[in-house]
């Protein structure tokens, strides 16, 4: 199993021999890997079981070191990331050469964050490269916001996760590329929507299908458990299923006629901060229950809700 711990130097020394590492971020772990090498990258998609056609994200520690990768910066993104970085942003743009090709699956764009974490921003800078990391889960997994999250699925793979807490925000980044004038919002994540309109009007949210995995990558099954999700309103469907035998996922409130031990609450105070912190960890809880059916509703379309409600469709499976 891997070790968990919070030595930088070991960190780099992993990832100077092209091999892996997990590393905390604000958002979800990520698993590591030089982002100009093709046999970490490759290792990448295999630890995953990723298919190669869905892109990674490449994480630097400052925005001057993104702008050695990319041909240009439109002036728009370049104000929202002055802003929003380090922070759950990610912004698209044209790479060059020095962006292997494997990290983009083949597209001349290439997505580019940075990572609010201490420790992460720590190893960055030491680092005279920068790392690839998708979510560290397996490929169509729930993403994990603790290291024993990533623990208990990679650990088998992977020889180092760098232990830097539970992750703040919980959801992944929110995803833009500027094009044709206008915002288009490839994922929602931990950027609300309501916060991108203070730099543009013109935003364009892009609902991804399995159809289409190039353009965002996010295809419509993902973030699922393995025990079927079912988005209903309380109670209403639930007649084929043992009572006993149902998980809930709930927002605020406990429903009366399933065993409470079974209803796990993001928040109990409505606040949508705290149940963005909880989502992927509840709903791992609910995946290691003896039940048949998990149970969830849906947020109110605004701040976080929509991604929390976006993460919730795509778990949804019956
Ligand atoms: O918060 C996050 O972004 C986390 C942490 C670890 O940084 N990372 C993450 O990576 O969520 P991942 O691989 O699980 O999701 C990245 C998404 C993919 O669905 C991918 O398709 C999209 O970003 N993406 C990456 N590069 C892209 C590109 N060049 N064009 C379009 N979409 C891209
Ligand atoms: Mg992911």
């Amino acid at each position: 199993m891997a070790d968990i711990g919070t030595d930088i130097n070991r960190a780099m020394q992993i990832l100077n021999s092209d091999e892996l590492i997990a590393i905390p971020t604000e958002t979800v772990y990520g698993l590591a890997g030089n982002a100009l090498n093709e046999n970490s990258i490759l290792k990448i998609f295999q630890v995953k079981d990723r298919p190669f056609f869905d892109p990674l994200i490449v994480h630097t520690n400052n925005l001057e070191r993104i702008t050695d990768y990319v041909k240009y910066i439109p002036d728009i993104l370049m104000e929202m990331a002055n802003a929003l970085m380090p922070g759950p942003f990610t912004i698209i743009l044209e790479k060059t050469k020095a962006i292997p090709d494997l990290v983009t699956s083949g597209s001349d764009k290439v997505a580019f964050r940075i990572p609010n974490h201490p420790l992460s921003l720590k190893l960055l800078a030491e680092l005279s490269y920068p790392l690839a990391a998708p979510s560290a889960n397996p490929f169509g997994y729930i993403s994990p916001t603790t290291a024993k999250h990533v623990q208990d699925q990679l650990g088998h793979k992977i020889e180092y996760i760098l232990d830097g807490g539970e992750c703040a925000v919980g959801l992944e980044s929110t995803i833009v590329e500027w094009k044709e004038n206008k915002l288009h919002v490839l994922r929602k994540g931990g950027i609300t929507i309501e916060s991108l309109l203070e730099y543009t009007e013109e935003i364009e949210i892009l609902e991804n299908s399995s159809s289409n995995p190039i353009a965002p990558g996010m295809l419509k099954s993902h973030y699922a458990p393995k025990i079927p999700v079912m988005i209903s309103p309380p109670l209403a469907a639930i007649g084929n299923y043992n009572i006993e035998r149902i998980g809930v996922l709930a927002f605020q409130k406990t429903r009366k006629v399933i065993p409470l031990e079974n209803q796990l609450i993001l928040s109990k105070s409505g606040d949508l901060n705290e149940a963005a912190r909880n989502l992927f960890a509840y709903m791992r809880i609910l995946d290691s229950m003896d039940i048949d059916l998990i149970i969830t509703e849906l947020f109110p379309e605004i701040g976080l809700g929509r991604a929390i409600n976006d993460k919730l469709r795509r778990a949804a499976t019956v």
